[in-house]
Formats: structure tokens, sequence, C-alpha cells
């Protein structure tokens, strides 16, 4: 007989693999997935609640608020912050951290970086759209305000790392460095049941994910790249195929289970790409390393980088390890220079 194994209870048989825990992460995973719960509820009556459209202001980084974006960063701040477990919390929705400094978060040890709604312009379409989290320890003393040295950690120290994504069917993957696993919602019970147990990218792939309408703008690396898996070559594969959603959980999570590469590249208008060193390339990062595959800059680790602020963006290449080196071995010949 099979057995339904909920998210709950894998986090209770598998206590033993997460680094430190008494308990706290998996409370905190817990808070995750209640959140997760409440904007998948959210975004299934989109259209009907009249939460779709532009919220009238913009983010930190100048993009439209769509008001699911407000509402999912609401849900989520509010969630983690009723529990004990995190004494501070940054999103890409606001400026700065929020430090929970109440008696209650006193003794946390841990932060959450958060992209709330990724792949807000497809809200409004019915395209799935996701959330990104990524948990540490924090560095400064327990019992003080959080400070910025806590957020700005680089990702091989992250203690968690997930993505929840609201699609044909709500998942919600994570890695505690011990395995990715996925998990899927069934809304008529209201439970996530383990669906995906060790998930590794496959060996070989040939689905490539860009924007290629920022193709003048892309380092010549980037352009020879696309040109390469544009060509035809039996021995390898190719020609690839492209897919693109514009909603990087779906697009990763895609590759992640058919093999394939994701980049966004820096541009001429996009000096460091688009995408979120802390709040998104991180926990991606960690993810797809856990399930064997590799996430770079076009040439260092993603997760060894420094990060020097909270909304830094950076390059992203990310996929099955031996397409993301072939990619690398592109930037190397023709962008030296970085
Ligand atoms: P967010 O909605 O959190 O701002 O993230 C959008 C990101 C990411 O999800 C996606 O891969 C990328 O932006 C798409 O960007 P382009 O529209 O420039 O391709
Ligand atoms: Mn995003
Ligand atoms: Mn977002």
């Amino acid at each position: 007989m099979q057995r339904h194994i909920t998210l709950g209870e894998f986090i209770i048989e598998n206590q033993k693999d997460f680094p430190y825990a008494k308990g706290e992460l998996s409370a905190l995973l817990s808070s995750i997935r209640l959140a997760g719960k409440m904007v998948n509820q959210e975004i299934n009556k989109a259209g009907l609640a009249e939460i779709t459209g532009k919220f009238g202001s913009e983010n930190v980084q100048g993009e439209a608020q769509m008001k699911l974006d407000v509402l999912a960063n609401d849900l989520f701040i509010s969630t983690l912050k009723s529990r004990g477990e995190i004494c501070g919390i940054a999103s890409e929705e606001m400026e700065d951290f929020v430090a929970f400094d109440e008696d209650m978060h006193n003794d946390a040890k841990y932060v959450v970086l958060i992209d709330p709604l990724d792949g807000s312009s497809n809200i409004d379409v019915n395209v799935s759209v996701g959330t990104i989290f990524s948990i540490y320890r924090r560095i400064s003393k327990p019992g003080t305000p959080v400070e910025l040295e806590d957020f700005l950690q680089p990702g091989n120290e992250q203690v968690a790392a997930g993505y929840l994504i609201y699609g044909t069917s709500t998942i919600l993957v994570f890695t505690t460095g011990n395995g990715v696993h996925g998990f899927t919602y069934d809304p008529g019970i209201g439970s996530f049941f383990l669906s995906n147990h060790n998930m590794q990218a496959p060996a070989t792939g040939k689905i490539y994910s860009i924007n290629e309408g920022n193709y003048v703008h892309f380092p010549e690396g980037v352009k020879q790249y696309l040109k390469w898996v544009q060509e035809l070559d039996e021995g390898t594969n190719r020609p690839f195929t492209s897919r693109y959603i514009g909603s990087l959980v779906a697009d990763f999570h895609r590759n992640l289970m058919k093999g394939g590469i994701y980049i966004y590249p820096r541009g001429t208008t996009a000096p460091n790409g688009k995408l979120r060193l802390l709040y998104e390339c991180n926990p991606m990062a960690f993810i797809i390393e856990q399930a064997g595959g590799k996430a770079t800059d076009g040439y260092t680790r993603i997760m060894d980088l420094d990060p020097k602020e909270l909304h830094q963006r950076v390059p992203f290449f990310c996929g099955n390890k031996e397409m993301v080196e072939v990619a690398e071995g592109f930037m190397k010949k023709h962008n030296p220079e970085g």
C-alpha cells in the first residue's frame, strides 16, 4: 500500500537531518508552509477578489508592485512574526530588513530572506507564480536586535532554502542540505504530501531558458553560447529547445525535472542582470547543488559570493552541471575580463 507522508511527518522523521535543529527549524518550515497555504488560497481566487493589478507603488528596485506582491509579503511576515522562531526578515519587497525585537523573538536563532511572490508579471494572466525563501542562522548575539550582517551572509551559510510554486498544482520544494524534496498540496485535505523524494537534476538536458528579447545586450559569451545551442549536432543532442515562462520558480522547476539551463546574464541595460542574489539566486543555487546541478555567475560559484547589499543583483547561470559548465566555457573564452 502506498504510504502518504505529509510534510509535517517528513520533518519529524528527518529531524536528525536538520543541522543544529532542536525543533526550531522544523517549526519555521511549518510557518512557511502555513503562509504558503494562505498565499495559495489568495492566488487561486485572485480574479474574483480584485487583488490582481498594480498596487500603485514601486518597490525599492523601482519595479511596480502588484497587489499580490504586497499581500504575499504581508502574509509571510505576519505568519513568521506570530511565532517565535526567527528574529528578523528581509524581503525583496522592502527597502530594509525588519527586526522582530519583542520578547518572544529575543532568543531566536534564525533569519529569513524571502521573495514573497516571484513572477509578478504573470499574476494577471493565470501563469504560475511562486515564493522563494532562504534561512540562515544569525551571527549577531542572540538577545540583541538582528543586524544587517545577519542577512549579508554568503549562500554557503544557508541552513535551508526552498520555493513554492502556485501552478497547475501547488508544490513546496526545499532542502536542508540533505537532498531536495518536493511536496504537493492537496487542497481538499489541506496538507502537503511527499511527491518527489530526493530530487536529482538529470545528468543531461536540452532545454535552455533565457529572455532572448535582450539578445543584443548580452555579453559575447552568451551570444556565442546561444548560437551553439541552436546548431545541429546529434552527439550533443542539439539543437536544444527554448522554454521561458518568466517566473524563475517555474522555469527552474521545469529544468530541474526535465534537464535544462536557466540564464539571466548581465546586459548593457542591466549591468548585473535582474535576479537578486539574496532572495532568488542563493536559495535556487543551494537547491540545484543539492540536486547535483550547478549555479554560477558565469565564473564564480553563486554561493561563494560575498553579498554587499540586501538587494544586490547578480548574473545567474543555473541547471545541470554539464550544461552550466559548457556555458561558463563560452563566458571565459569570449568575456575573459568577467
Ligand atoms: P519578481 O516577480 O519577484 O520581481 O521576479 C521576476 C524575475 C524572475 O521571476 C523571472 O525569471 C525574471 O524576473 C523575468 O525577467 P524578464 O521579464 O526580464 O525576463
Ligand atoms: Mn522574483
Ligand atoms: Mn517578487
